[in-house]
């Protein structure tokens, strides 16, 4: 089975190896020159646990290889991805010019039948835009009686366990329209679902919402919690113990019920976006789902606010040592996170920002620069800080030695409270930061 991979970021370059690794033959295709280079001589473009070595191995094996032709990537696949992005245009809708730029691409180049896949998160209603533009360019060379078909096949990787995800996904979700497409769709994902069958067919712009679906109900729950936690604070309630006694609900369930400084990622922001913009076309308003965005935004500042708070509002020359910057563990995505809102704000006030994230740092110098100072670990991000703020989970973040944070911290002026560390992820113990000297900032508790 061959297979070509349109767009080689986190989800092609994920999807292509995991296909390799399954056996199929696959090309990724990626425009970036340099990307495809890199690839090439084995560097990852991005930091993703466990997908390096398997890279390598398929590469190697002469299963996985790359190119920035597309006309090339897809001369002997049976089935064309489209895992390009789709960032969020200036009415928060989806951008989808570069998966309508492949699909009129691969129109330009189509010679035999193949099923074109839109892997990328799309609106309801973009399949049938490829299929349009595939034709649109097949009638413009004259080749009118090229066969293909379109699905729709959303991913549900989560970054930071993205193989495990696609090699052991919940299900798989595919919109198809004709009985060949199902069939070559069936093939691909056969060895995946060889245990038990979670393979879901559906029509076209089912599967298109189901995506979109997925990640507003996942963001309502997060913004819901982030709601709960922050009456908590309000009314002397113990989020922890609210959570634990609500997803002990069989019907309610444990996932996603924790509160935090909001949600953030490349994902949830822009699709909860997309979503509510899809309906406003439609004439409806997706009342919760806006809510759900305000909630997110408030969240993001709320540290930030605790921490002016604690200074009575003398942030000026304060020093704050920040801890995580990926917008969640195990991954170097920075996009749309938390940590950047933080930092702005810091700035803002006229603070000094010192950070560490165990691999985000790089990604944090390209976007950030000479902004924010760079720490070679958690304690010496705390090398004369006035406050610590936790962002990220991190497993390394979650038991530091709190004896080595204080000393290394600045000590309070005369008559100021304890120094702050702020709990984005509420994975401390106020008693023991009590303790240690430290005056505790955690959501809901
Ligand atoms: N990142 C995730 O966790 C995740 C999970 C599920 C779904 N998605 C969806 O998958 C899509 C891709 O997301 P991503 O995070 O992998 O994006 P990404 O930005 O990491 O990767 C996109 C890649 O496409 C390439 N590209 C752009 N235009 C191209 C063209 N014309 N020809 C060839 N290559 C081109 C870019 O160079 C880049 O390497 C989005 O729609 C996203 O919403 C992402």
């Amino acid at each position: 089975m061959n297979i070509a991979i349109i767009g080689t970021g986190y989800v092609g370059l994920v999807t292509g190896t995991c296909f390799a690794d399954m056996g199929m033959q696959v090309v990724c295709v990626d425009n970036n020159e340099a990307k495809v280079q890199g690839l090439r001589q084995g560097v990852i473009p991005i930091y993703e646990p466990g997908l390096a070595p398997l890279v390598k191995k398929n590469h190697e094996a002469g299963r996985l290889s790359f190119t920035t032709s597309l006309k090339e990537g897809i001369a002997d696949a049976e089935a064309v991805f489209i895992a390009v992005g789709t960032p969020p245009d200036e009415d928060g809708s989806a951008d989808l010019s570069h998966v309508l730029g492949v699909a009129g691409e691969i129109g330009d180049c189509l010679d035999g039948y193949k099923v074109i896949v839109t892997k990328s998160t799309v609106p309801v209603g973009t399949a049938e835009l490829v299929r349009a533009r595939v034709r649109e360019c097949l009638e413009r060379r004259g080749a009118t009686d090229v066969e293909f078909d379109v699905a729709s096949n959303p991913e549900f990787l989560k970054e930071g366990a993205a193989i495990k995800d696609f090699m052991s996904p919940d299900r798989v979700v595919v919109g198809v329209d004709s009985e060949r497409a199902r069939k070559v769709m069936q093939r691909i994902y056969r060895p995946f679902l060889i245990s038990s069958d979670r393979m879901l067919f559906t029509d076209i712009p089912s599967a298109e919402m189901i995506k979109y679906a997925a990640n507003a109900m996942l963001a309502t729950r997060i913004s819901f919690m982030n709601d709960i936690a922050n009456l908590c604070d309000l009314v002397g309630a113990n989020v922890d113990m609210v959570r634990k006694g609500i997803g002990s609900d069989a019907r309610i369930g444990t996932k996603f019920l924790y509160p935090g400084c909001g949600y953030g990622g490349s994902c949830f922001p822009k699709d909860v976006k997309a979503i509510i913009s899809t309906a406003r076309k439609h004439g409806y308003d997706m009342r919760v789902l806006r809510a759900v965005e305000e909630v997110n935004e408030a969240q993001k500042h709320l540290l930030f606010e605790k921490l002016e708070r604690h200074f009575d509002g003398r942030l000026k020359g304060r020093r704050v040592a920040l801890w995580g910057l990926a917008f969640k563990p195990e991954t170097d995505d920075m996009r749309q996170a938390p940590s950047l809102v933080l930092i702005d704000e810091l700035l803002k006030a006229g603070a000094t920002v010192r950070v560490y994230d165990p691999v985000a740092m790089n990604e944090c110098r390209r976007i950030l620069g000479d902004n924010v100072e760079y720490g070679a670990n958690i304690y010496d991000a705390a090398l004369e800080a006035d406050a610590i703020m936790l962002v990220t989970e991190w497993k390394e973040f979650r038991m530091p030695s709190w004896g080595v944070v204080h000393k290394a911290m600045r000590l309070p002026a005369e008559g100021e409270p304890l120094p702050p560390v702020l709990d984005g992820r509420n994975i401390y113990d106020r008693s023991e930061l009590n303790s240690a000297g430290f005056t505790y900032y955690g959501l809901g508790k």
